[in-house]
């Protein structure tokens, strides 16, 4: 029996699944992986912190939320994987003497979106998400609310426009990654602009989980296939157990264990 002492840091984390889907993985599995573990919330007040609270709480792994996700990568000993370009970590782990950070977010995305046959994908905002699966997608674009944040996307070749300045073209996937939806019931873009976007399109994806949002309604509505960000948040935690506990594992039945306990 190997034994994983996990943690969740952020500021806020109190509202953080986490705890909960990773908990529920090592009552279910852990006996037949040969595995132990307990993961609980840790509010970090100082990122510069991050890894000296980490080494002090005796922490085998962590996972990194908002506003820490940079921190986390500037220290960390060392960077692996698709974190080392997107500059962003969400997971580290304890490897011999060194703390080791990874980002399981945007990995996590494409695992969420698997089924789905798509050569050309939309972005909807341009905030943390956007940037982070920019990283793993091809041929996509970017249509942002202002155009305050589109440089990112712009210096890196990624066609990146404003409301003002976007033509639709045709898209098979469509993301939405804004927060518009939800805590109030608004779309992500202007109405005749989702509508002309969505005509075109076979998927719409929203990255915000536990509830239905305008976006998805009116997807659902015009017949496209429609995914909510549940699906993101669970594969995000089976790779992040995939780095904690260092080996592959079932990951359609270490998501549907999550999936399980996220609808209590
Ligand atoms: N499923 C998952 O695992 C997962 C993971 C991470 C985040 N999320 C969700 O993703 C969402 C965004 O997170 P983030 O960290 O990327 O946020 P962020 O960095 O704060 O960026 C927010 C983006 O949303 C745009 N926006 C906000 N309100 C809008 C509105 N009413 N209409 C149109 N655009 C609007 C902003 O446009 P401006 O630039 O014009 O302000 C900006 O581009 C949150 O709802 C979060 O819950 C889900």
């Amino acid at each position: 029996m190997t034994s994983h002492f996990l943690a969740i840091f952020g500021n806020p984390v109190a509202h953080s699944k986490s705890p909960l889907i990773h908990n529920y993985f090592f009552k279910k599995m852990g006996t037949q992986l040969g595995v132990k573990g307990c993961y609980t919330r840790y509010q970090l007040e100082n990122g510069e912190e991050i890894k000296e609270k980490f080494l002090q709480l005796g922490l085998t792994g962590a996972n990194v939320t908002i506003p820490f996700k940079r921190e986390a990568f500037l220290y960390a000993d060392r960077v692996e994987g698709i974190a080392q370009k997107m500059g962003v970590v969400n997971t580290l782990v304890r490897r011999g003497d060194e703390v080791v950070g990874y980002n399981t977010d945007a990995p996590g995305f494409l695992e969420a979106v698997k089924e789905f046959k798509f050569e050309n994908v939309l972005l909807i905002g341009a905030g943390g998400s956007a940037k982070a699966l920019s990283w793993v997608l091809e041929n996509v674009e970017v249509v942002n609310r202002s155009s305050g944040r589109l440089d990112y996307f712009k210096k890196r070749g990624i066609p990146a426009y404003s409301w003002e300045e976007f033509t639709p073209k045709s898209y098979d996937l469509v993301v939405n990654t804004t927060s518009a939806g939800l805590t109030d019931n608004s779309l992500p873009l202007p109405e005749p602009m989702a509508r002309e976007v969505l005509k075109r399109a076979k998927y719409l994806v929203d990255i915000i989980y536990g509830k239905e949002t305008p976006i998805m309604q009116l997807a659902k509505e015009m017949g496209l296939q429609v995914k909510g960000g549940e699906e993101m948040l669970i594969y995000q935690g089976v790779l992040a157990m995939e780095h904690f506990l260092n080996r592959p594992l079932p990951r359609e039945k270490v998501a549907s264990l999550y999936r399980e306990i996220l609808r209590g």
